[in-house]
């Protein structure tokens, strides 16, 4: 059972907080996964915010949770857990003494620290939190990405907070590692002696891993035309996915084995620079489309100025280590898509020989499709006998495991899951400084060739499923972005 702690949210009425953090503690709360005497302790910018803060709260998660999460007395209670303070993160004040006496006397000792602000904050909220003298030798910090914007940003940031923070003490989140389904990735392959015989070169022709995205840009033009696809997505969720498809086994699952195998990893990724980056990438920017037969307008649009920013990357990465040698891995995610889906495909190789005649049908090669969002799936396409023809048919099938079957009443949530495991001091899930080095050190000179006029944006349009490049990127290595409606009815049958 966890110990009795105090979570301390910086940004605590801010958009995050609002629509993960608190719905996310409120359903630990409810689960009784919260010990007694907990207590959350969000910080606003003003006393206002702080008398309001109660009724902001609860009226955010209603409308973040689902309808039947939403009880008034659960909420009442875990409200008494709520103790708002107005702390200005940039003043060392009164207010900052007031914090560490609510928290010196509180009796909880066990403290972390949640930083959801902006990480041109994250230094002089350390510093204030070293001369009110809250940072005890248990106490954990946590940081939200964006974690910089190139290697070297990154580096400054982390090097201000290890002025104040030992690195064990760091918890850098990465939401996508929370949730259910990614850990039960490493579950599939560690815990399933079946995989572990089929799990590398020999075996596997090529790893799709997609992030496909419905929404635009929520509001969020100042935070991500700066950034673009590329840092908001793969230099962290997409690189992330991939280590855990990618890595040896640890021989122990604690953090430190965990994070030395996904770091082996990122430092194999053969280096993509220069006019590799051509040949390897894509990038798309959408354009005003059709979603759902409702119009869209473009990203320019919606941004209101011109930009290159790309709102859609395709990638195809190799790792350079004697498992995956020469297995292509295609990486792919936008934004304003045909489909909100995300989806790693693992595609085997085909039988060595063919035994059954032409007549039998095209056989198509074996797939472990593992869906992590909307819905939490893993299946496998098999080829089968058609067991209605008298003559010998084969056609493809999928053995379909899908987890809402199971867990009926559960609701996977990423943020509740990484913020107790940072309250139990178990961060398996977070990531190293060294994983933010080596993944920005494979994404800086794709970043640095994208400057290049020919790497420009291709247009795609809104509800479609990205640039044409992205297709013939796959095309012209005799292969195609997975469907399973495609492969079921037979129609991926091309080559
Ligand atoms: C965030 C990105 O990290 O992840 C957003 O900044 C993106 O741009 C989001 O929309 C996607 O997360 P999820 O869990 O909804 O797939």
């Amino acid at each position: 059972m966890l110990e009795a702690f105090d979570f301390v949210i910086f940004g605590g009425a801010g958009d995050l907080a609002l629509r993960k953090l608190i719905p996310g503690l409120y359903r630990a709360h409810r689960e009784g996964a919260l010990p007694n005497g907990a207590r959350i302790i969000p910080t606003c910018r003003n006393t206002q915010m702080v008398t309001e803060y109660k009724n902001k709260v609860r009226d955010a998660a209603k409308e973040h949770l689902n309808a039947d999460e939403f009880v008034d007395a659960d909420w009442d209670s875990f409200a008494n857990r709520l103790h708002p303070v107005f702390v200005d993160i940039a003043t060392r004040d009164e207010h900052w003494d007031a914090l560490a006496q609510l928290m010196n006397t509180g009796g909880n000792s066990q403290r972390v620290f949640y930083l959801s602000t902006p990480p041109s904050v994250f230094s002089v909220c350390c510093k204030h939190l070293h001369e009110s003298g809250l940072i005890t030798e248990s106490a954990r910090v946590v940081v939200e990405k964006p974690l910089g914007y190139d290697g070297k940003t990154a580096e400054e940031i982390n090097s201000q907070i290890a002025e104040y923070f030992r690195e064990e003490a760091i918890y850098r989140i990465d939401h996508y590692l929370g949730k259910e389904t990614v850990q039960n990735l490493l579950a599939l392959r560690f815990a399933n002696g079946m995989f572990e015989h089929l799990w590398d070169a020999r075996s596997i022709d090529h790893v799709q891993i997609t992030i496909s995205e419905t929404v635009g840009l929520e509001g969020r033009a100042g935070f991500y035309d700066g950034a673009g696809a590329l840092r908001d997505m793969v230099q962290n969720h997409i690189l992330q996915l991939l280590c855990l498809v990618a890595m040896e086994s640890p021989n122990r699952m604690t953090a430190e084995r965990i994070r030395a195998e996904k770091l082996k990893v990122l430092e194999s990724l053969r280096p993509l620079t220069g006019n590799t980056v051509k040949y390897n990438t894509v990038r798309g920017q959408y354009v005003a489309g059709d979603m759902n037969d409702k119009q869209v307008p473009g990203y320019l649009d919606e941004l209101g100025k011109p930009s290159d920013t790309e709102t859609f990357v395709a990638i195809r990465a190799y790792i350079d280590n004697s498992r995956w040698a020469n297995v292509p891995f295609y990486l792919r995610t936008g934004k304003r898509m045909k489909q909100r889906f995300a989806e790693i495909v693992i595609q085997y190789k085909d039988v060595a020989h063919r035994v059954y005649p032409e007549s039998a049908g095209a056989a198509t090669p074996n797939r472990l499709v593992i869906r992590l969002q909307p819905e939490e799936s893993i299946k496998i396409i098999m080829i089968s006998k058609d067991l209605e023809k008298h003559e010998t048919r084969l056609r493809p099938v999928a053995l379909n495991l899908n987890f809402a079957d199971t867990y009926k009443d559960f609701y996977s949530d990423a943020y509740k899951r990484l913020m107790l495991d940072a309250a139990a001091g178990d961060a398996s899930l977070f990531i190293h400084r060294a994983e933010v080095d080596a993944a920005w050190a494979w994404i800086d000179p794709i970043i640095e060739a994208w400057q290049r006029p020919e790497n420009k944006p291709h247009g795609y349009m809104a509800g479609s499923w990205g640039p044409q490049a992205s297709a013939q990127m796959l095309a012209s290595d005799r292969r195609r972005w997975f469907s399973i409606d495609e492969v079921l009815s037979g129609a991926d049958q091309e080559w």
